[in-house]
């Protein structure tokens, strides 16, 4: 296992350094991630927590536990995440306890036993969604909750489309399927709920799209960019307003552990 001092492996680096790029610009860009993590914290605000430590899982700046904290005053989570600048950008909005942590190592020590683990798309950013969301809920103590949402792999449809239509390859970020996400979530907690909801906007461009996710600093990929003259015939492909299909698929799961 990594020590805290070795660099962080490559593409946690990446994702790092496209997230802190653009921090200061999260909150303004990232609206479907505020308007699921209000959500979440929706689910989260009647739940009889046992005692134990709460967290954030991929806090960024925070959306999520600043949601749970509005919903159900007094309950304070750690938010933990690799970006220290999307962490700085929180803290400053409202103050709470944080730390800066890859998740690839796991979780630390400190949430052991926790009551509550709560994630808003940021699962899909680790190498192995699956084996991580395991760990997470074998981290849980017997009655602790987790609340997560992620994205899944039906999302992207239009850039998808676009890409096979051109002839180009897909580069955006591979993202788990959700079925497997779920029987995992099965294996160690009772869910009480899990909903996969789907977003679009049919209006919207393919260029329009791909600045978006680039302005909030989600454009990180393990896969090698399309040259400029790919790029224009994928942007050339992009589905119209005809052809209606979801941006974004996303699971939301609340469950308990046995
Ligand atoms: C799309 S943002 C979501 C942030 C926040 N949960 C929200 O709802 O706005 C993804 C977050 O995952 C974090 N992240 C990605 N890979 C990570 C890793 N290996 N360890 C810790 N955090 C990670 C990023 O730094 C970023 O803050």
């Amino acid at each position: 296992m990594r020590t805290p001092e070795s660099p962080p492996a490559g593409f946690s680096h990446q994702v790092r350094r496209c997230f802190g790029r653009q921090a200061a610009h999260y909150d303004q860009g990232a609206l479907l991630q505020a308007a699921v993590a209000w959500r979440l914290a929706h689910l989260c605000r009647n739940l009889a927590l046992p005692n134990g430590p709460c967290a954030d899982l991929g806090a960024g700046s925070g959306l999520l536990a600043r949601a749970i904290a509005q919903q159900r005053p007094g309950l304070e989570l750690l938010r933990l995440d690799n970006c220290p600048e999307l962490l700085a950008q929180g803290i400053s909005r409202a103050p709470g306890p944080s730390l800066q942590w890859d998740l690839e190592r796991g979780l630390p020590s400190q949430l052991d036993q926790a009551a509550l683990l709560a994630s808003n798309f940021a699962l899909q950013w680790l190498q192995q969604p699956e084996r991580e969301l395991q760990r997470w809920c074998q981290q849980l103590q017997p009655g602790g909750w987790l609340a997560v949402a992620v994205p899944t792999a039906g999302s992207f449809a239009p850039w998808r489309a676009a890409a096979s239509g051109a002839g180009v390859p897909f580069t955006g970020l591979g993202l788990p399927d959700a079925a497997s996400l779920e029987a995992v979530a099965r294996q160690e907690l009772t869910l009480h709920r899990c909903r996969l909801l789907h977003f679009s906007r049919p209006s919207q461009d393919g260029l329009t799209f791909l600045r978006q996710m680039k302005a909030i600093g989600a454009q990180a990929s393990r896969k090698a960019p399309l040259r400029p003259t790919q790029l224009r015939q994928l942007l050339a492909h992009w589905p119209t307003v005809s052809r209606p299909q979801p941006d974004w698929q996303v699971l939301l799961m609340l469950g308990r552990k046995r």
